[in-house]
């Protein structure tokens, strides 16, 4: 039991120190003082992709390859289904939403998008041309 709580107790101090190197890593919003305003950042246009992007894994929610400012989605409307509904997605020549998307729950399929694909952007997301704030090598699988 002894020779554990000593381990522990080095581990413990290695690991403040160790803690100690990362101090001169500068934070993302740079050298401000706490108590100072970030910078604003850049207005970014958002990417728009004809034919829409490559999806990283098979069952990836695609990402939206169009604007969406003029969009809204509350209880009430639910613009995205003006394109992407089941009777205007022919129209509007838009994909129509996944046939996940028309089941519920306990796996009835309904005529009408079920309650939990009606929020979009709880899955979909925009993008924008950004650098990725944090370097990393995430590769899609292919
Ligand atoms: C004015 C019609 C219209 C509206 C409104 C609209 N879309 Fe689209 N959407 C399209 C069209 C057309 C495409 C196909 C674009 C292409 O492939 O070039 C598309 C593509 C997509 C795709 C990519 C599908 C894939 O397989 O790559 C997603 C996801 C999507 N839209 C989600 C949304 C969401 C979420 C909203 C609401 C915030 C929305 N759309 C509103 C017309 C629309
Ligand atoms: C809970 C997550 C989730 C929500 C909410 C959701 N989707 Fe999806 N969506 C997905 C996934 C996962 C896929 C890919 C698998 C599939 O087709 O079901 C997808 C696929 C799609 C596609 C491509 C279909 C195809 O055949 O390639 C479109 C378009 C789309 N969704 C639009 C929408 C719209 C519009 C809404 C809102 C009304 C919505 N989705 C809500 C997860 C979601």
């Amino acid at each position: 039991m002894k020779k554990v709580t000593v381990t522990l107790m080095v581990a413990m101090v290695i690991s403040m120190f160790a803690g100690g190197a990362f101090s001169g890593v500068t934070s993302l919003r740079g050298d401000k003082e706490l108590t100072a305003n970030s910078d604003e950042s850049d207005r970014r246009k958002q990417v728009v992709v004809r034919g829409g992007m490559e999806r990283s894994y098979k069952i990836q929610p695609p990402v939206i390859p169009h604007k969406v400012d003029k969009d809204t989605i509350n209880l009430k409307t639910n613009t995205c289904m003006n394109c992407h509904s089941e009777k205007t997605f022919e129209e509007k020549k838009a994909p129509k939403v996944g046939d996940s998307h028309y089941v519920t729950r306990d796996g009835t399929v309904q005529e009408t998008i079920s309650s939990r694909r009606y929020f979009c952007d709880q899955c979909h997301a925009p993008q924008l041309d950004a650098e990725p704030l944090v370097n990393n090598q995430f590769e899609g699988a292919k």
